[in-house]
């Protein structure tokens, strides 16, 4: 996960350039609405709105949340309402408006193919998430962290213009609770729409093959994701045991058997640690029909992380002395993921333990029953009391990180609470270690010698390509 970062512009110069450019759905509605309360700069987000079909809705949207001159100094971002079940139709539009949005921008201007990422998990999001991007004309679905099990018949009937439902996991609820969006709450009901290939991300033969069981045409191929990409990883099937850094062990038991997958017939690419030359040609080698890549391209000058930020870790890992460190206890989610060790960002167990702990966000949130019948939702990063309240454990809450509100701070659309702003935590795969590797360049107003990140999209396509 992370959010912002493959934003439109890094998909678009990546589509621009003849390969499959995403854009993450994460959070994207409070993305939208925090660019617009930042004054809306180029005027992007409102550019694509101008094409949403519903533009009472747009108006609606831009009155509550577009501050022509920005926010005033320390002005806190006014957030979007948390979501619950079922969800609230400002919620719902929002999410199908920053997906139409981020679509129709990495779009813009070429024929290119282009692509949207949306994390299993996140459940109560995808449904709204899935038909923005169908409706922007999203060519390719990526989905991971979970399974994604329901999803090709949603795309199925969002193409035919029909509402779709999907499961909501309820811990400790006899029954799982189910989503429904309908195109009719926009007036689009019946309204074909290209159906997008589906791709889910894998990191087992066995959920590949379970996916591709679900019929013909479901499943388009498949990402197989090792433990060495950025963002979140799938735990360990093996050992459940830390190592001595208090890290994941992996062993072969996490290997994917790629003949087993490649004979399912359909088509694949590996991630994690394949952003190099090398691993390209080894993949090919393998079977896979490429590769996806997300830390090299996660520095350069397109990625939505903040210049500072991409900068002071990019000299840092060239330098060697910044660590990625696999944490199994920072995400909410219970996945493990992947931080860099960067100072002053959650990462610093200073900064960690300064922070307040809260909740205004609440994308990770667990759904459980209530005792009263209706769905809860805690987060193991929220205030430890109010999280043993809905019935978690404490120990569950030891070393979470606030990842809404951090991923945000990174790419510049952090919150200012009152204790003050909020700070970043970065995720990358362990290939940061080939930072030395990568594209060098020079950006224009950092001193002679100074080695900042200055490569392009384009520069990185070129360096894994030629
Ligand atoms: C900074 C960063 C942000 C990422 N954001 C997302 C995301 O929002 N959604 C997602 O599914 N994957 C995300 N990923 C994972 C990538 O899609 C990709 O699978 C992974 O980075 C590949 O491995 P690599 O990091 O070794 O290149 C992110 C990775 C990085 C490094």
């Amino acid at each position: 996960m992370g959010v912002g970062v493959s934003g439109w512009p890094l998909a678009r110069a990546v589509s621009r350039a003849g390969q499959l450019g995403v854009v993450s759905a994460t959070c994207l509605d409070t993305v939208m609405v925090r660019r617009l309360q930042d004054g809306d700069p180029g005027g992007h987000t409102r550019r694509a709105l101008a094409h949403f079909p519903s533009q009472d809705a747009v108006r609606e949207v831009l009155d509550r949340y577009f501050l022509p001159g920005g926010r005033a100094a320390g002005q806190p971002y006014r957030r979007v309402p948390l979501p619950g079940v079922p969800l609230q139709p400002e919620n719902e539009r929002l999410t199908v408006m920053a997906n139409f949005v981020e679509v129709w921008l990495a779009r813009e201007g070429h024929g290119g193919t282009v692509g949207v990422n949306l994390l299993t998990k996140v459940q109560l999001q995808t449904l709204p998430g899935l038909y923005g991007a169908v409706l922007a004309g999203v060519h390719v679905v990526l989905m991971g962290a979970g399974i994604p099990r329901d999803v090709p018949q949603v795309l199925d009937r969002f193409a035919a213009g029909q509402a779709a439902t999907l499961r909501l996991d309820v811990t400790g609820a006899a029954a799982p609770t189910v989503l429904t969006f309908d195109p009719a709450s926009l007036g689009l009901e019946g309204v074909p729409l290209a159906r997008p290939a589906f791709l889910p991300v894998v990191s087992s033969n066995v959920l590949a093959a379970m996916l591709a069981r679900r019929g013909e045409g479901a499943v388009q191929g498949f990402v197989v994701e090792g433990p060495t990409a950025g963002g979140h990883s799938a735990p360990p099937r093996g050992d459940r045991a830390l190592d001595e850094r208090g890290e994941p062990r992996y062993g072969p038991k996490d290997e994917v058997d790629l003949q087993a997958l490649a004979a399912l017939g359909l088509p694949f690419w590996l991630a994690g640690g394949t952003g190099s030359p090398e691993a390209l040609r080894d993949a090919w080698a393998r079977g896979a029909a490429g590769v996806q890549v997300g830390t090299l391209f996660a520095y350069c000058e397109e990625s939505g992380l903040r210049a500072d930020l991409r900068d002071r870790a990019l000299r840092g890992a060239r330098r060697g002395e910044l660590r990625v460190r696999t944490d199994p206890h920072a995400s909410p989610t219970g996945f493990p993921f992947k931080v860099v060790m960067l100072p002053g960002t959650l990462a610093d167990p200073d900064v960690y333990a300064a922070r307040t702990r809260r909740c205004d966000l609440g994308y990770l949130r667990e759904s459980y029953a209530r005792p009263d019948g209706l769905v809860g939702f805690r987060c193991p990063a929220e205030p430890v009391g109010e999280y043993t309240r809905k019935g978690g454990r404490a120990e569950d809450t030891r070393g979470r990180m606030c990842l809404c509100n951090a991923l945000l701070a990174d790419v510049g659309l952090g919150q200012t609470q009152p204790q003050g702003p909020e700070p970043a935590l970065l995720t990358s795969g362990d290939d940061l270690r080939s930072a030395g590797r990568w594209p060098h360049g020079q950006v224009p107003d950092s001193g002679p010698g100074q080695d900042t990140s200055g490569y392009a999209a384009l520069d990185a396509l070129r360096y894994l390509l030629d």
